[in-house]
């Protein structure tokens, strides 16, 4: 199938200059804010006070980079199986968002 072929290597392009787009999609971290209240990330996690289930977030945006929070988030057990964190649900927009808000936290 030629044509299947041909539109599966101009998605792999597409995504690749996605990627490499100097500004790749921006998120808002003020919207981010909310997705983090939404998705209840504070059941485990506080900003400033201290470790509960998981680690305190309050300086993750010195610590951790865009790349390594959008590996993450979405798959926490890929490092390590024994990981306690569940997946974050949020996709597209919501998770740019989340990440821009969590890069915010210094
Ligand atoms: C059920 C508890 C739980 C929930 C809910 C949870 N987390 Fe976590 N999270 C953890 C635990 C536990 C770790 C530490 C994992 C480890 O390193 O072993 C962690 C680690 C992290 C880290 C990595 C911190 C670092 O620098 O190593 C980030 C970032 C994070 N969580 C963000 C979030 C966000 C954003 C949400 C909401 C979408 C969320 N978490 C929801 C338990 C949770």
């Amino acid at each position: 199938m030629a044509k299947g072929r041909w539109s599966g290597v101009i998605a792999a392009v597409v995504l690749v200059a996605g990627a490499m787009a100097p500004v790749a999609a921006q998120g808002d971290k003020v919207k981010g804010e909310k997705v983090y209240a939404d998705l209840k990330c504070s059941m485990c996690h506080t900003l400033g006070t201290g470790k509960k289930m998981g680690p305190d977030l309050a300086k993750v945006g010195s610590t951790r980079d865009k790349a390594w929070l959008a590996k993450y988030l979405p798959n926490p057990k890929g490092e390590n199986p024994k990981n306690k964190m569940p997946a974050a649900k949020a996709k597209g927009a919501d998770l740019d968002n989340l990440i821009a808000y969590l890069l915010s936290l210094k």
